[in-house]
């Protein structure tokens, strides 16, 4: 299952529209950069590495939908995209990078003419997306590692082939041991407000025969004392070059629960998603979303709180890196001292042959 996928025909981006899930499985057919922002800021598409292919699909889209008849013309459809798609959603840093990563491809095309740059565009999309993929069942293979036989595991949001184009990480992680035979067991925090997990990890656990069970966020801490739990994975939508995490809301109260009862929390992400431009996690931007998220919630046909309640409602959370295990990359598992072994896990990959 690829949640994001280029239909050439059309053309058009496909994805699956996560909005809908558990209750159905439904594809939207994309056929504008702006269309695939708006996927993006509404959360049809959602996740880090998921959010970062769409933009960079979307920007292939601009380039097969232009009626430009110049290079420079072209280039200004696919930049005023970039732009538009740039600002969907801040947290996330395989947003930026993507769309980067096409800029430069694009741009080293434009000697060659109108065609090169979108036929060029296109096959870096591709590659984006195929690459994914590929890094995630590396992640999954080193993070497998990292679990017992008969574990039970915490997992916090979806990070599943949901999140990424496929296979997914944290996620990932616990399907391949999962696919080992390591006979896992998961307790899915449900993920308030939008209810990622409840939703939608609870969704793909089905689909793989992965035994769980969904537990309210503030469940954590309690299994967590009891010595129920061998481990905490999660993912991240941007790690600063010290190892501060951002993540989904909730994640910091994890991680603080997690380190109370000396249970391992591991970060699970591909190397695009760390962004070594932010030295910590007090420079990230962190969403804060419509407070209906919050509210509108309904329980046996009513709302949860009065009609004039107001909420707050900030989508991620910052884990100082102190409280943080490992991280589980495609270039291996990275221990402390972050500042040092997160920049050589970027280079790594970088000098990677193609
Ligand atoms: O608001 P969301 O659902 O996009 O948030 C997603 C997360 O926080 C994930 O944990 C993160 O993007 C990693 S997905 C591999």
């Amino acid at each position: 299952m690829r949640t994001v996928v280029w239909d050439g025909d059309v053309p058009c981006v496909r994805m699956v529209d996560q909005r809908r899930l558990p209750a159905e499985y439904v594809q939207i057919e994309l056929r504008t950069p702006e269309a695939v922002a708006d996927a993006i800021r509404e959360m049809a598409v959602r996740g880090a590495p998921a959010i970062g292919a769409s933009a960079a699909f979307g920007l292939a889209l601009a380039a097969a939908r232009s009626q430009a008849e110049t290079v420079a013309a072209l280039w200004q459809d696919v930049t005023a995209a970039a732009d538009l798609l740039r600002v969907a959603r801040p947290t996330a840093a395989n947003l930026a990078w993507a769309l980067d990563r096409m800029l430069r491809t694009g741009e080293a095309a434009r000697a060659e003419g109108l065609e090169a740059v979108s036929a060029r565009l296109l096959a870096e999309a591709q590659r984006i997306a195929d690459e994914d993929v590929m890094i995630n069942q590396a992640i999954g293979r080193y993070g497998a590692e990292l679990i017992a036989s008969k574990a039970t595991v915490i997992h916090h949001c979806n990070t599943g082939a949901l999140a990424t184009v496929d296979y997914g990480t944290a996620l990932g992680i616990i399907r391949t041991a999962h696919e080992q035979g390591k006979q896992v067991h998961v307790l899915v925090d449900e993920t308030r407000p939008r209810l990622q997990g409840a939703k939608l990890t609870a969704w793909e656990l089905e689909r793989y025969g992965v035994p769980y069970e969904i537990i309210a966020d503030n469940a954590a801490g309690y299994f967590l004392s009891r010595g129920d739990v061998q481990a905490v994975f999660v993912g991240a939508d941007r790690v600063a070059a010290n190892g501060d995490v951002a993540n989904k809301i909730g994640t910091y109260m994890l991680a603080l629960a997690a380190q109370a009862s000396a249970v391992p929390f591991y970060v699970a992400v591909p190397t695009s998603t760390i962004d070594l431009g932010v030295a910590s996690g007090a420079e990230i931007p962190i969403e804060e979303r419509d407070s209906r998220e919050v509210l509108a919630l309904e329980q046996a046909g009513q709302p949860i709180a009065p009609p004039s309640s107001r909420a707050r409602n900030p989508a991620f959370d910052i884990t100082p890196h102190a409280l943080v295990t490992a991280f589980v990359t495609e270039a291996g598992v990275v221990r402390p001292p972050y500042h040092r072994t997160l920049a050589d896990a970027v280079a790594s990959m970088q000098n990677a042959p193609a």
